[in-house]
């Protein structure tokens, strides 16, 4: 389809929006608009809010909101909210929960939470008078930027330390002002680069009269890597008291599932699907939370190739019979600012979870990866994946094929002892309606 540029779009009202997307994009007007409007929210006040989130907003684009229960994570219980549209991740988690409850539950630490931005600037002078400028400005940098550092500096966060970082043997006259940052229980991300701005713009001011010429600031920006803003949850017990319905034959279980593990570390491929299966329990925490996914998934797989190589990031060790499996991530999140308190649904996930602090939300959204990423092992290692990812897809086949309740509770049943695949399901719906 070959569509005309328009002009001015941000500036029309909604209604006008979705008439020129309609008549633009779509050949039957009526089905379009009916399936856009019919996720707008009756409560205007409401809806308002969602719309000027972002830019051009249309409409609302629903993801389940789901819990899971009885996390036990340093002895505190918790239902963890996840929104997230993938069937079975809701109820592996709250399977993993349940194991792990009954074994002592989750234990984890938050490392550290120093978080880091950079100015990137160029310059083709002596090194010597850049250092030597950089000294002599260094303290300017933060106290010109103590309107911005004022509130977090009373609450025992700020700028930690400024440091002039020479980048030229990996690229011409490239330097860099590279600061780390206390944001507390915020994520930070528009108070570091606030921060960045005056530094930069302090930096630039005063060089010329410290004989530093010519300084070209090419970006101020927060870095999504954050290896010292550090988690670690993990999970032990003696590997008899492994043993469950799914397990008769716990040895055998935990040594298949450190080798799954130990696969996981060395050969990147594999890699790459088990983090994606701990990303399923940390972005669907993070999303339901309010925190910034993309910026917690660039950080987390940027940490599993920091060896060189992309890496597992949970472990497994098994030592005089005790079965211990962990993860260490990075996790810049906040419980305050942004989405936090304005959308109630966020707010709603975050009193669920006893309205955390930036440091406990790290804890419990490593919890969820690390137990996201047991479960998938554990049917990996034992049934296989599919059998339970085949019975939380089964409601998925039967919406598609537009079952109605009765028939959705028959099958239902019938699947309790039948193997779901796409085929069956579809065989099954024909000889009930026949
Ligand atoms: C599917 O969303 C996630 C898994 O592929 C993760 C894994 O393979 O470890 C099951």
């Amino acid at each position: 389809m070959i569509q005309n540029t328009i002009s001015g779009f941000s500036k029309l009202s909604k209604t006008k929006k979705i008439d020129w997307l309609l008549n633009t994009c779509f050949d039957n007007n009526d089905t379009a608009k009916k399936v856009v409007t019919q996720y707008w929210n009756s409560d205007e006040k409401l809806q308002k809010l969602h719309d000027e989130f972002i830019e051009n907003t249309i409409t609302n684009f629903y993801l389940p909101l789901g819990v899971a229960p009885n996390f036990l994570v340093n002895e505190n219980l918790y239902t963890i909210p996840m929104a997230i549209e993938e069937s079975s991740v809701v109820a592996a988690a709250s399977k993993a929960a349940k194991f792990w409850f009954e074994r002592g539950g989750f234990k984890a630490e938050v490392i550290s939470t120093t978080k880091i931005g950079q100015v990137h600037f160029t310059f083709s002078g002596s090194k010597t008078d850049l250092q030597s400028y950089f000294k002599t400005i260094k303290p300017q940098l933060i106290s010109d930027a103590y309107h911005i550092t004022k509130n977090m500096n009373r609450r025992g966060g700020g700028i930690l330390d400024i440091e002039l970082r020479d980048k030229t043997e990996e690229l011409d006259n490239y330097y860099q002002l590279h600061a780390t940052f206390e944001t507390l229980d915020a994520m930070g991300a528009n108070f570091i680069n606030s921060c960045l701005e005056q530094f930069a713009e302090t930096f630039k001011a005063h060089a010329k009269t410290h004989k530093v010429t010519n300084v070209n600031i090419v970006m101020s920006i927060l870095s999504n890597y954050v290896p010292q803003c550090l988690v670690r949850a993990e999970v032990r017990c003696k590997i008899t008291d492994l043993k469950d319905k799914d397990i008769p034959d716990p040895i055998t279980f935990a040594e298949n599932f450190k080798q799954a593990v130990s696969i996981a570390e060395v050969e990147p491929h594999r890699a790459v699907t088990h983090n994606k299966g701990i990303m399923n329990g940390i972005d669907a925490v993070v999303l339901a939370t309010g925190n910034d996914f993309r910026a917690v998934e660039a950080g987390v797989h940027a940490y599993a190739a920091k060896d060189g190589k992309y890496s597992s990031l949970t472990h497994c060790n098994i030592d005089n019979d005790i079965f211990c499996f962990w993860l260490e991530i990075p996790l810049a999140v906040g419980t305050v600012g942004g989405l936090t308190s304005l959308h109630p649904l966020v707010k709603f996930a975050l009193q669920m979870l006893g309205n955390p602090s930036a440091k406990d939300l790290m804890k419990i959204v490593a919890v969820a990866g690390l137990a996201q990423n047991f479960a998938a092992l554990k049917s990996l290692t034992t049934s296989g994946i599919q059998q339970g990812h085949m019975k939380m897809h089964l409601m998925n086949i039967l919406n598609q094929f537009k079952a109605n309740d009765e028939e959705k509770k028959a099958l239902i049943t019938y699947f309790k002892t039948n193997t779901v695949t796409h085929s069956a399901v579809v065989e099954a719906i024909e000889k009930l309606r026949s």
